[in-house]
C-alpha cells in the first residue's frame, strides 16, 4: 500500500510539512531564541557566537542544522537572522541547478545576510564546488571563454553567511561539511518540552486547554513540534463541535482515538511495518528493501520518516545485518517473541 501524495498529506503524523501546514507554521514559527523552546544547549551555542560576532561586526560563520523533519531547522534559520538584524534569502539544494542561479543569488546577498539552503543533502557536486571559495574567501570563480583561451575571473562578494539544514548529514561530503564552523544535531524533545510548544500553540491560536489534554497530545506528538500543533489543531475542530470548545481530557482522549493514534503516537503505517517485521520475518534482521517490498512503503520514506522515530523509542535497531524489532515492540503489539521461548527451552 504505496502511499500516493494525497495519503501522505492526510496522514496526521507525518513529520514532514504538508501543503496545508504552511500557513499554519508560519504564524506559530518562534520569532526569537526565547520562544525557541527545547534544545537548550544549541541555543546557548547560537546565542554565544551570535553575541560574538556582532561584537566584531562580523557575519555569523556558517551553519549546518541536521535532524529528522519537524524539529525547527527552518525556524532556528529565520531566528538567527532577525536575531542577527539580517536579511535571509532562501533556497534549497535541489532549486539550485545552474551555477548561474547561484552567481545570482550570491551577488545580490548583502554583507551579514543568511542564504538559507534547505535540503542541502540535494544539492548537485558542480553547485557544491562553486560554493568552496564562495563559503572560504567571499569569492566566486567564474570560467570566461572555452578551451585554450578560457580564463578565471575571480569575483567579489559580500560576507554572507550560509545556513544549511538537511535530514541526512551522511549524504553531505566530508569537503563540505568541513567548511560549516557550526554543526548542531537537532534533536527530539521531550514530553515537557512538547506540552510547551503545545501551550504555546494553544496561546497564539486562543485555544482554551486544560493542562492535562496538552500532556495527552504531547505523548502522541512522536516527540515533534509540527505533529504537535497539527494534533492540537485537529482536536481543537474536534472540541468545537462537542464539548464547545473546551479542550480537556475526554475531547482529547476521543479525538485521538478517533485519529487512530495509539498512545505512543504510532499510527497504522507504524504499526505495519513493525508487525510485518515480527511476523514475517520472525523479528528481523531484514534489510530495509524488504521491508519496503513487503509492506508496499517507499524506501525512503520509511527511512526518514518511520525509522527515526520507532529507533528513537526503542522499538526498531539498525544493525549491520538488517532492522531488528525490540522486545518492546512484541509487547507494544501484543504480539509474542518466539526467539524468547527457545531461549527458555
Ligand atoms: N523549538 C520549537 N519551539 C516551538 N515551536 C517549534 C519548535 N520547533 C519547531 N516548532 C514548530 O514546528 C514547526 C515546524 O518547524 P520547522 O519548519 O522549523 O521544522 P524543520 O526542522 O525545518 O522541518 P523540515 O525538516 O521538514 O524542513 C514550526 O513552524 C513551529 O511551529
Ligand atoms: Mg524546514
Amino acid at each position: 500500500m504505496l502511499m500516493n501524495e494525497d495519503q501522505e498529506e492526510n496522514r496526521i503524523v507525518n513529520p514532514e510539512e504538508l501543503k496545508k501546514d504552511e500557513a499554519f507554521d508560519l504564524s506559530l514559527r518562534p520569532k526569537n531564541l526565547k520562544e525557541f523552546v527545547g534544545q537548550q544547549k544549541i541555543k546557548n551555542n547560537l546565542q554565544i557566537f551570535m553575541d560574538a560576532a556582532k561584537g566584531r561586526g562580523e557575519p555569523i560563520e556558517h551553519v549546518l542544522l541536521y535532524g529528522p523533519p519537524g524539529l525547527g531547522k527552518t525556524s532556528l534559520a529565520h531566528i538567527m537572522a532577525s536575531e542577527m538584524g539580517v536579511n535571509i534569502r532562501v533556497t534549497s539544494g535541489p532549486a539550485l541547478e545552474r551555477s548561474g542561479d547561484l552567481a545570482a543569488i550570491l551577488t545580490n546577498l548583502e554583507d551579514g545576510d543568511i542564504l538559507f539552503i534547505d535540503e542541502i543533502h540535494r544539492m548537485n557536486k558542480v553547485i557544491e564546488e562553486i560554493l568552496y571559495p564562495a563559503m572560504e574567501d567571499y569569492a566566486l570563480d567564474i570560467v570566461i571563454g572555452k578551451g585554450p583561451s578560457a580564463r578565471t575571473l575571480r569575483l567579489d562578494l559580500p560576507r554572507f553567511t550560509i545556513v544549511g539544514a538537511t535530514t541526512k548529514v551522511s549524504m553531505l561530503s566530508s569537503p563540505f561539511r568541513d567548511r560549516f564552523g557550526n554543526i548542531y544535531h537537532l534533536n527530539f524533545y521531550n514530553e515537557n518540552e512538547i506540552s510547551q510548544v503545545i501551550e504555546r500553540a494553544a496561546k497564539i491560536l486562543k485555544i482554551n486547554i486544560a493542562l492535562a489534554a496538552a500532556g495527552k497530545i504531547a505523548a502522541r506528538s512522536r516527540k515533534t513540534p509540527r505533529i504537535a500543533n497539527r494534533l492540537l489543531k485537529r482536536v481543537r475542530d474536534f472540541a468545537q463541535i462537542k464539548t464547545a470548545g473546551l479542550v480537556n481530557d475526554e475531547s482529547t482522549e476521543k479525538a485521538l482515538d478517533m485519529l487512530d493514534i495509539d498512545k505512543f503516537g504510532l499510527d497504522e503505517i507504524d504499526r505495519i511495518i513493525l508487525e510485518t517485521i515480527i511476523t514475517k520475518f520472525n523479528g528481523g534482521p531484514v534489510g530495509l528493501n524488504t521491508i519496503a517490498a513487503a509492506t508496499g512503503e517507499d524506501m525512503a520514506t520509511i527511512e526518514d520518516v518511520y525509522e527515526p522515530f520507532l529507533i528513537q523509542i526503542g522499538f526498531l535497531k539498525r544493525t549491520p545485518k538488517g532492522r531488528v524489532a525490540t522486545e518492546a515492540a512484541y509487547e507494544h503489539l501484543g504480539l509474542k517473541n518466539s526467539k524468547n521461548q527457545n531461549k527458555l527451552l
